[in-house]
C-alpha cells in the first residue's frame, strides 16, 4: 500500500492566538487537499484557538513538543493529556532546537515518543546531523544512533504509525536545502534502520519527512523521492506559499 504523505508546518515560536486564528483562517482554502495528510504544528496557547479555527477542514492541528511525565510540579510543561483533551492527533519530539536551546538528548525523545504512543498521539520524531559531522562523513552513523534511542522499547506496531523527520540542522533555516540526493540517501538509510530495528513491514509502513528550507520550488522533486513521505517546513509554513507546497503535485 502506497504510503500517504504527511506535510506539517512547524510554526516555531510564531503567530500570537489571534495571528494563528488569522493564518488558519487564510490558508484554509489553500490547503484542502484530501490526498496528503495536512498538520499545522503551532505554540501551545495557539493550540485551541488554531483547533476552533481549523474545524470542518483538512487541517490536523499538532503540538511543537510535549513533557513525558503524567502530571505535576514540572513548570511550564505540556503533559499529554493536556494535548489530547485539546484534540492533538500528532506531536513534533526532538526537534533540533530543542536539542539545541533546551538541552533534549536522544534519552528524553525516547520516553517523550513511548508518552505520546502511550496517551495515542503520533509523535513527529526529528533527527539531522550537523555541518560538521556531515563534513566528517559520519552522517548515517550518527542518524541511525538517534532512530536507535528513539524506538527504544517501541513496538513495530507503534513503529507503523510513527512519522520520522529527517532534518540537516545545516539547512533549517538557511534557505540551504539539502540536494535531493542528500536527502533520499539519508530518509533511505533511516527505512532500513527501521527494517534493521523491526521488519520489511514496518520499514515499509512508517513515513519520513525531509525538513530544512523545504519551499514550493523544491517540494515537488523532494516528494517525489521513493523514500520521501513529506515534509516539515518551518518558514514557509507561515506563508501561503505552504498551499503551493501542500499542492506540489500541481507545480
Ligand atoms: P525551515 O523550513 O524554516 O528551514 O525550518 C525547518 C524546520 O526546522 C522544520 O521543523
Amino acid at each position: 500500500m502506497a504510503r500517504k504523505k504527511i506535510i506539517a508546518g512547524n510554526w516555531k515560536m510564531n503567530m500570537t492566538p489571534s495571528e494563528a486564528v488569522a493564518l488558519v483562517n487564510e490558508l484554509k482554502p489553500l490547503v484542502a487537499n484530501d490526498e496528503v495528510d495536512v498538520v499545522f504544528c503551532v505554540p501551545a496557547i495557539d493550540i485551541i484557538p488554531a483547533m476552533e479555527a481549523a474545524e470542518g477542514t483538512n487541517i490536523q492541528i499538532g503540538a511543537e513538543n510535549m513533557y513525558y511525565e503524567e502530571k505535576g510540579a514540572y513548570t511550564g510543561e505540556i503533559s499529554p493529556n493536556m494535548l489530547t483533551d485539546a484534540g492533538v492527533k500528532y506531536v513534533i519530539i526532538g526537534h533540533s532546537e530543542r536539542r539545541e536551546y533546551f538541552a533534549e538528548t536522544d534519552e528524553t525523545v525516547n520516553k517523550k515518543v513511548l508518552k505520546a504512543f502511550e496517551h495515542g498521539i503520533t509523535p513527529i520524531i526529528c533527527c539531522g546531523e550537523s555541518l560538521t559531522q556531515r563534513e566528517q562523513g559520519i552522517t548515517i552513523d550518527w542518524i541511525r544512533q538517534q532512530i536507535k534511542i528513539a524506538f527504544l522499547n517501541v513496538t513495530a506496531d507503534q513503529a507503523k504509525t510513527a512519522v520520522i523527520a529527517y532534518e540537516p540542522i545545516w539547512a533549517i533555516g538557511t534557505g540551504k536545502v539539502a540536494t535531493t540526493e542528500q536527502a533520499e540517501e539519508v530518509c533511505a538509510a533511516i527505512r532500513a534502520c527501521i527494517g534493521e530495528i523491526y521488519d520489511q513491514a514496518t520499514a515499509e509502513a512508517i513515513r519520513i519527512q525531509y525538513g530544512g528550507s523545504v519551499s514550493a520550488a523544491s517540494a515537488p522533486e523532494l516528494f517525489a523521492q521513493a523514500n520521501i513521505d513529506g515534509g516539515l517546513v518551518g518558514g514557509a509554513s507561515l506563508k501561503p506559499d505552504f498551499g503551493k507546497i501542500v499542492n506540489y503535485k500541481q507545480a
